[in-house]
């Protein structure tokens, strides 16, 4: 079938579905167990989305006749997916298991990951036994990550997820992240630090980035001033780069020995798994990033050979696709239901957004299809008193995805077991909920309820429901979102790995920032940027005058 003809099989079955409410579909006993799939612990739930069994089939012949097979091998592969900074996108590779082997361009990318793995290892474990001394020859017992993007969310995200799993035999480190510009998390968070026992990890795969840099130079200026010493020593004691750009790291002055370093071909958003993950490993021990690495590998090998029927990650894709492109939803919430899991929803934005935000197809045409839609989240409980009154009321359909661990505080205490309890019912009543709307309550109730308590339901959604939070789950969980933004990319044809509309911004940032010293703004500028620098340059000098 051609991918033509498959759109337009997918338009009929909408035509129809459009009229059915999901509590119709759901009065189906059997809607569970034909539309919910699962694989080495992780459950995908699609009962609540709105298309039938035959719509699966349908999707799933979408799949096939846009290549996805094919295309799923080529990134695997290693071939240059990314076409338009001709390279290839290969995350999985850094989580690829030591035993085996990738050629690309005649060198074996696995042999050097697990290089960088074993640097990794050591690095931990001289900071875990309290040999990397600060300038007075005091054990470093703080690690702040400066970094933005993927230099910053995967980690951060990863930290708080497992803080639970900080191996107890080694000594505590305090880890921090800062990724602001305006340098309002360092400024608060130095005067709090002891700069003899502090490291910097400045993450950045270009070094360029100037939000890291800039923090960067106002924490190598904290430590100059408290310590006195001249800038090698510091540089040396408290410095850390993690890039895929050495020349750049050692031109700021990070010693050789002190940089880790990755690959052009590992994407900002897919850097979780490489030297970026240091943070990681050191809150969770090399033991939990490895973990990590094993759960993303179980669901890369899952991606490559399951069939598409049963596959995790195009199923996701497949009903994203669904939504966005038959039944007009353009708005997706993201809803943990564990508040280890806060920063997912940001951790997503980007992965899914900054891959497939966009509007122009492999080939450089417009792109008739709607791509990645508008994705926000929360923790969902918290979600609740603040957003869910639209899900609930608003106008606006939105699709959510529900994701939740079964098991939580199995050796703990009992009021933790109950808190973990009532997690559970709130999620699977929001579910419920949110599909049936008042067929959730009975018709008495219902028809007796003034307008402003009348619920419309029909709100589809995903449950991804592992079976405890650990890193091996979450590894699977991140990959699993990683490969739906890939499948999707390659229905909507277009390229997922780059991010040219960021890249604009920043170069124009730059030439901004001249401007703020002008007297006058240049009259090439428009009147509305004119307008604001005039205020604000005048606001600047007076304060400086005063
Ligand atoms: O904001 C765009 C971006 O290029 C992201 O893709 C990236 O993760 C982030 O900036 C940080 O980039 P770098 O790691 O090069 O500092």
């Amino acid at each position: 079938m051609n991918p033509d003809t498959c759109w337009s099989n997918l338009r009929d079955s909408a035509q129809i579905l459009k009229k059915k409410h999901l509590s119709e579909l759901l009065s189906d006993d059997t809607r569970f167990d034909t539309l919910s799939f699962s694989h080495d612990g992780v459950l995908l739930d699609l009962s609540r989305q709105r298309l039938l069994p035959e719509t699966v089939d349908q999707l799933v012949a979408l799949a096939e006749a846009s290549g996805l097979k094919e295309k799923i091998d080529a990134l695997i592969g290693g071939a240059r997916v990314n076409i338009t900074e001709d390279r290839a996108a290969l995350h999985t590779a850094l989580r690829t298991p030591a035993e085996k082997s990738l050629e690309v361009d005649g060198v074996d990318v696995v042999a050097g990951v697990q290089q960088t793995l074993q640097k990794m290892d050591k690095l931990v474990s001289i900071l875990h036994s309290g040999q990397w001394r600060g300038y007075n020859g005091e054990a470093i017992d703080t690690v702040v990550n400066i970094g933005v993007g993927g230099s910053d969310l995967g980690p951060l995200m990863t930290c708080h997820a497992l803080e639970e799993f900080k191996p107890d035999t080694v000594q505590g480190i305090d880890l921090h992240f800062v990724s602001s510009m305006d340098g309002s998390q360092l400024s608060g968070l130095l005067s709090r630090l002891n700069p003899a026992t502090t490291l910097f990890v400045l993450s950045s795969k270009s070094f360029t980035t100037i939000d890291t840099l800039a923090n960067a130079a106002t924490a190598r200026q904290w430590l100059l001033d408290a310590s006195g010493l001249e800038v090698e020593t510091i540089l040396r004691h408290h410095f850390i780069g993690i890039t895929a750009q050495p020349a750049k790291a050692c031109e700021w002055g990070i010693p050789e020995q002190n940089q880790l370093l990755f690959w052009d071909w590992t994407g900002g958003r897919y850097s979780m798994w490489s030297a970026i993950g240091l943070p990681i490993a050191i809150a969770t021990g090399m033991d939990g990033f490895r973990q990590l690495l094993a759960g993303a590998h179980s669901i890369d090998t899952h991606y490559q050979q399951a069939p598409f029927k049963e596959n995790l990650p195009v199923l996701l894709a497949l009903a994203g696709i669904w939504n966005i492109n038959l039944l007009d939803i353009h708005a997706h919430a993201i809803l943990p239901y564990d508040g280890r899991l806060a920063h997912l929803p940001s951790y997503l934005e980007q992965l899914e957004m900054e891959s497939n935000g966009k509007s122009v197809t492999l080939d450089g045409a417009d792109s008739d299809a709607r791509t990645c839609p508008v994705l926000w989240g929360e923790i969902g409980p918290n979600a609740q008193h603040a957003f869910y009154q639209l899900l609930h009321q608003g106008t606006e359909a939105v699709m959510c995805d529900f994701i939740v661990p079964a098991k939580r505080y199995t050796e703990q205490s009992q009021t933790l077991q109950e808190q973990h309890r009532l997690a559970l019912a709130n999620c699977l009543a929001q579910a419920r909920v949110l599909a049936l709307g008042d067929k959730a309550l009975d018709e008495e109730t219902a028809s007796a309820a003034p307008p402003w308590k009348r619920y419309r339901g029909n709100q589809p959604s995903t449950v991804i429901l592992v079976d405890e939070l650990t890193p091996y789950s979450l590894g699977q969980l991140i990959a699993i979102y990683e490969h739906k933004v890939y499948t999707q990319a390659v229905i909507w044809q277009i390229n997922p790995f780059d991010q040219w509309g960021v890249e604009l911004g920043k170069k124009m940032a730059t030439a901004m920032l001249n401007e703020l010293d002008e007297a006058s703004p240049s009259t090439t500028l428009d009147s509305a940027t004119r307008g604001l620098l005039g205020r604000i340059n005048r606001l600047r000098h007076d304060s400086e005058s005063a």
